[in-house]
């Protein structure tokens, strides 16, 4: 067995409820702005992070990512964490700005080292490495030259997915092109309550374009690299489930709406090579779309391997229009929809997010793929929770409400699958506590404990749980 073998199917054990296919890929994800730290280091030059985490009022606490859990220095120690938990991949993202500093040009040695380094000492512990291309942190210099809004950012990403094809080609298993890049454009360029921190509708919508783009051209630069050719290409959305609070007209349009610019704006273009006639008519006093030029559906279009679908909670309706948030209000990242859409607060018990723990909006998403989507494997490429956790005096971490809300959702998978959904594997987010965006520090997501003072990684009883879960091949009865 190379070290690279799907691990055997676990000896059947008929005390099992839920178990999952044979060579079921179990990993766990993080990003590289929200684990690395190392921001100044060999080269390294800020990304719209970097700067956005320094506008006063942006990020909780005033946190960056410039030490965040130290993962450049520990990746070894954190390699470490993985072998105990026996997980068979590992999702990372790639720092563009380690590698080109300036988005463009030939790659710096000690950045495509690091990344080279992770992916030996992963496959050394027989764990398939998972390369995410962009994780959100675009080098600044992009951004002040325009961002994604302008095409030639989609054309520089083009280059550097090349670069990183021919550099890493032969280490990565899987190659995911984006990930969320409706967050990117809504959130980014939207409603600004992420980097760069832009608020404008036709920002968005030219940003969500060339993130289509930018996904068709690093596609077949993968496709291309003389030893990157093998490896297997996915894209990760954030798939919203949208439901209507009632089955009025006016509710099941502002479904409709909140599905065009949140789902079928990326699903289409990158499945079908087409744009949603409807988004195009419901955001016409903001665009003509003139921006889309020949050929890049096309180009957005190129067949992939899988898709990876990241999910949190599900996103309730009704006929809107929306009500402000946030003091002051933050502007609307649906664009086309603001006027139309009111997000209702679904009910149930909720992370510390404040987010809706709800799993069947998992297994509706799940079936809709299959029937949308026949044919196009899919991964689970990040679900888990925020909860409150600390360390006991006795150091363990009790966090049974993070075990409830995985086994809820890996039992919503399952079922999935036996529905026929054609899910290839669940990659738990995170591995470890990390920069949690705009909440900074202030909310844990690992199945780690990361002590930020001391960088001291502990095992949360969740982390415990997964282990015998992946050990098992499945869920307890
Ligand atoms: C997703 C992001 C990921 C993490 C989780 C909680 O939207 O992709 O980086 O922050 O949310």
């Amino acid at each position: 067995m190379t070290a690279l073998d799907p691990r055997p199917a676990p000896a059947s054990d008929t005390t099992t409820a839920l178990r999952f296919p044979a060579g079921f890929r179990w990993g766990t994800a993080t990003a590289a702005y929200q684990i690395e730290g190392a921001a100044r280091e060999h080269g390294r030059t800020p990304s719209i992070w970097d700067t956005f985490s320094r506008v006063p009022g942006k990020v909780r606490n005033g946190d960056t990512g410039d030490i965040a859990a130290d993962h450049y220095h520990r990746v070894s120690e954190d390699i470490a964490l993985m072998r105990r938990l026996g997980v068979t991949d590992y999702r990372f993202s790639v720092s563009w700005t380690r590698v080109q500093p300036t988005g463009r040009g030939p790659a710096v040695r000690q950045g495509l080292d690091f990344y080279r380094r992770l992916a030996d000492e992963l496959r050394e512990a027989g764990i398939r490495p998972v390369a995410t291309l962009y994780h959100w942190d675009l080098p600044q210099e992009l951004e002040d030259a325009g961002g994604w809004p302008q095409r030639e950012t989609a054309l520089r990403f083009g280059e550097y997915a090349a670069v990183m094809a021919e550099a890493l080609g032969d280490r990565v298993a899987t190659w995911t092109t984006l990930n969320e890049p409706w967050c990117a454009a809504f959130l980014g360029y939207g409603s600004g309550v992420h980097a760069p921190g832009r608020t404008s509708a036709l920002a968005s919508l030219r940003a969500a374009h060339h993130f289509n783009l930018a996904h068709g051209l690093a596609t077949k630069a993968l496709r291309a690299a003389a030893h990157g050719g093998a490896a297997e290409v996915s894209l990760t959305l954030n798939l919203h489930a949208v439901r209507a609070q009632t089955d009025s007209p006016d509710d099941l349009d502002a479904v409709r709406r909140i599905d065009a610019v949140g789902n079928r704006l990326f699903l289409d273009p990158v499945f079908r090579g087409t744009l949603p006639e409807d988004l195009v008519r419901d955001t016409a006093s903001v665009t003509d779309w003139s921006f889309v030029q020949d050929g890049d559906l096309e180009t957005a279009s190129a067949p992939i391997d899988s898709l990876g679908i990241n999910y949190y909670s599900p996103t309730v309706v009704a006929a809107g229009p929306a009500l402000p948030q946030g003091r002051p209000p933050e502007p609307s990242p649906w664009a086309g929809a603001e006027q139309h859409v009111r997000l209702v607060p679904a009910p149930g018990p909720r992370t510390a997010m404040d987010w809706p723990v709800d799993a069947d909006g998992l297994h509706e998403l799940l079936l809709r793929l299959r029937d949308e989507l026949p044919g196009v494997p899919l991964l689970i490429t990040e679900n888990g929770a925020a909860y409150d956790d600390y360390a006991d005096p006795e150091g363990r971490v009790r966090d049974p409400e993070r075990v409830a809300y995985l086994r809820a959702h890996l039992a919503a998978v399952h079922r999935a699958i036996e529905d026929g959904a054609d899910v290839r594997g669940y990659f738990l987010w995170s591995l470890l506590d990390n920069f949690e965006w705009a909440y900074g520090y202030s909310k844990r997501f690992g199945i780690v404990h990361v002590d930020f003072a001391t960088q001291r990684r502990t095992f949360k009883d969740s982390a415990r749980w997964y282990a015998e879960v992946i050990a098992r091949g499945g869920l307890e009865p």
